[in-house]
């Protein structure tokens, strides 16, 4: 009879530890459970975040781009979309190999890879807005609602539409076009 009732518990428990990844669809149970994860990795690093996110842009996560495009950048600072963005030698190096080790092709995260293997072979986009993966994902948006929008400006704004953006949150739920709304495909 004792031995029914543990094998009871047993069943009871492991049932308990399945309920979160049958019903975990976000990224935070996806990121625990690492195969399973279909968003960007999110990955903190002070350093990259003091010196790259904040007045022009978010901190993008390493994973929405190839390594080699994270090369390709990270070797003209001096020229970094018309701004003088250079940093001292020891930040440059800590800061490429970090974007290089996270980058969209050493990650499993599913849309990762997508902005790495959706790009035309011997391509190097230095844009996360040239990667083929993001143009198709957005070519339905009209420009009124980007550049012709002043909240959003540019595509390079991705928190001004994707709230959750710097959490590395890109779900259809967190999508919220400022002066128009929610996006219904
Ligand atoms: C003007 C608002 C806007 C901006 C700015 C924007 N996006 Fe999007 N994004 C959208 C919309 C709307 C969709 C959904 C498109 C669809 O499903 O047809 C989307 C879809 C996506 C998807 C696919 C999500 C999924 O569930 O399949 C990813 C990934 C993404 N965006 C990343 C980015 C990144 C990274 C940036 C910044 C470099 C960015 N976006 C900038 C509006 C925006």
């Amino acid at each position: 009879m004792k031995s029914a009732y543990i094998l009871l518990s047993m069943i009871l428990v492991l049932g308990l530890m399945v309920v979160p990844i049958v019903w975990g669809d976000n990224d935070e149970y996806g990121a625990q459970y690492g195969r399973r994860s279909t968003g960007v990795a999110l990955i903190s690093n002070p350093v990259y975040e003091d010196e790259c996110g904040g007045d022009c842009h978010m901190a993008y996560q390493p994973g929405l781009l190839p390594d080699k495009s994270w090369e390709k950048i990270m070797s003209d600072l001096e020229d970094h979309f018309g701004d003088n963005a250079e940093v001292d030698t020891r930040t440059h190096k800590a800061i490429t190999d970090f974007l290089v080790a996270n980058s969209a092709d050493k990650s499993n995260y599913r849309r990762s890879r997508r902005f790495t293997s959706s790009n035309d072979p011997g391509t190097i986009p230095i844009r996360i807005s040239e990667t083929s993966y993001f143009k198709h994902e957005h070519d339905e948006i009209p420009a009124r609602m980007v550049t012709g929008n002043k909240d959003v400006n540019s595509f390079s704004n991705c928190n001004a539409c994707h709230r959750r953006a710097e959490q590395a949150s890109y779900r259809e739920r967190d999508i919220f076009i400022p002066g128009h709304g929610r996006w219904d495909d």
